[in-house]
């Protein structure tokens, strides 16, 4: 049977070195001959006839430029054009028209189509489209993925299509400074994404701070991004210099974004619109220059839709927004990501495991993923700590697999977790009120007042209203 997609491999010594391209069109000589032509410059094609046919080859591999007909059988070009937008909005698209329809190629290009050309066209024009619609996907100027430079995604593993689309997003806009609001299930990369956007951009020598905002005390969080002076408030016995200024001339990640509180959501959406910092207990604003990336697991529309979230700073944060897919979603990368774990993972531990029996390998790879990479990280982690055999065993994978993402931590690092959540709680529980926590705990003061210090925890920051907190000492 004839296949009406023909994939063609780049003549040797190829010019473009091999930049990729989606050509589609229902006149087969048409397609037959621009493909040799474009194969002649050293580009390599993959045709298409339908629409249907173009999106089948869009969902699993990657280009770097579509060359499309605005006629096609089954679809208009136009509405070939917004779902490939929707799926790779990076990905430049030039159209083709005949006589005719050349004003729908003009609201096309209004529309967010790279260019468009009128057929009969001569070659010479479209490669010149080509160039310079691939220069405008890649903006470092490399006209090929693979040749260009890629030590800013060093760290992240993958060769599953749906990354690559993700990767490519986040390599355009990183040399911008549009806030980024990366959204991902927990475990899927989202801190590693940012820290390679941040690598990626004009900012890389610069400093890259992350704040987890869902894991410090609200009273705390202000001061922790703001800075404060000294006195601002009880226990303020020094200056402290806010993560804003120590990131200025870099770029903020601010993690669990979803988790911050309401009160500070106003206060942050200033320090953007101003661009200046006021440290808590200060009237001086410090002006900063910063690139705020942020992340979250949460779904912010529904804390939109119940006030829990700000829609103004909603935009502000999420002028970009790049979605990381599961691991279940891309479970072609588990082996991939195990060997390598496995192999960091060696070096840890000093041993010597080469790999997974098959078996194992496969057991991995159709296991569920809730926790993602990082579960996949913890799976890895036990099975190589108590492998004793070059290969790790599926009985291994199994049993790590039945644990579920139960971190490889240390009997005394289990310890003081659990310790440190035990205080917390019980300081939230009585509103920060040291002798009533301190019974509960079956403790004396004294004693009690020792634990919190080992753990850096200030009892006046857990009351509640009316309390010397750093949020309330600041005037407006
Ligand atoms: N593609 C990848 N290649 C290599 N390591 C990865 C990849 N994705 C994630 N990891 C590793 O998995 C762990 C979790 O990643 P990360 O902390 O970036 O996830 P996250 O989305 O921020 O998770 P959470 O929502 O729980 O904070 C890290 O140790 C990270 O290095
Ligand atoms: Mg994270």
């Amino acid at each position: 049977m004839k296949t009406a997609i023909h994939d063609d491999a780049p003549p040797a010594g190829a010019a473009a070195a091999g930049a990729h391209l989606l050509v589609i069109d229902d006149d087969t000589d048409l397609l037959r001959l621009l493909s040799m032509r474009l194969r002649a410059s050293g580009y390599r094609v993959t045709t298409a006839e339908t629409a249907e046919q173009a999106l089948a080859r869009l969902a699993v591999e990657r280009f770097g430029l579509v060359v499309s007909d605005v006629r096609l059988p089954d679809r208009d070009g136009l509405a070939l054009f917004e779902d490939i937008r929707r799926s790779h909005p990076a990905l430049p698209v030039i159209l083709l028209t005949a006589h005719g329809t050349i004003p729908d190629a003009v609201e096309a290009t209004s529309r967010g189509v790279f260019d468009y050309l009128t057929k009969p066209f001569d070659s010479k024009a479209l490669l010149d489209k080509i160039a310079r619609g691939l220069q405008m996907g890649n903006p470092v100027g490399a006209t090929d993925g693979a040749a260009c430079d890629q030590a800013w995604r060093d760290e992240i593993i993958s060769h599953a299509a749906s990354m690559q689309t993700v990767l490519d997003e986040a390599r355009l806009v990183a040399a911008s400074d549009a806030s980024i609001l990366i959204r991902g299930d927990s475990g899927t990369g989202k801190e590693l994404l940012a820290r390679a956007i941040h690598r990626a951009s004009r900012r890389a020598e610069a400093p890259f701070v992350a704040i987890n905002c869902g894991a410090i005390p609200e009273q705390l969080l202000e001061s922790e991004l703001f800075g404060h002076m000294r006195g601002a408030f009880t226990g303020a016995t020094n200056a402290h210099t806010g993560l804003f200024v120590s990131a200025n001339g870099g770029t903020v990640f601010l993690d669990e974004i979803g988790d911050m509180p309401l009160a500070l959501q106003v206060k942050l959406l200033r320090v953007l619109q101003e661009r200046a910092v006021r440290p808590v207990g200060s009237s001086r604003a410090e002006p900063i220059d910063v690139r705020i990336l942020s992340a979250t697991h949460r779904d912010l529309e529904a804390a939109l839709a119940d006030g829990q979230f700000r829609e103004d700073l909603f935009y502000r944060l999420n002028v970009v927004s790049l979605t990381l897919p599961t691991l279940d979603e891309r479970r072609e990368d588990v082996p991939l990501l195990a060997n390598h774990f496995l192999h960091v993972l060696n070096r840890k531990y000093g041993k010597r495991v080469r790999g997974f029996a098959p078996e194992a390998l496969e057991a991995l790879a159709t296991a569920s993923w809730p926790g993602n990479v990082r579960q996949l990280q913890n799976v890895v982690e036990q099975a190589c700590a108590l492998s004793t055999t070059p290969l790790i065993p599926l009985a291994l994978v199994e049993r790590a697999l039945r644990v579920r993402s139960m971190e490889a931590l240390s009997y005394a690092e289990a310890k003081q977790r659990f310790e440190r959540n035990y205080l917390v709680q019980l300081l939230k529980l009585t509103d920060g009120n040291v002798s009533d926590a301190a019974r509960l705990a079956d403790r004396n003061r004294t004693e009690f007042y020792r634990l919190l210090q080992r753990h850096a925890l200030t009892p006046s920051l857990f009351r509640g209203e009316g309390a010397p907190v750093a949020s309330e000492q600041q005037k407006e």
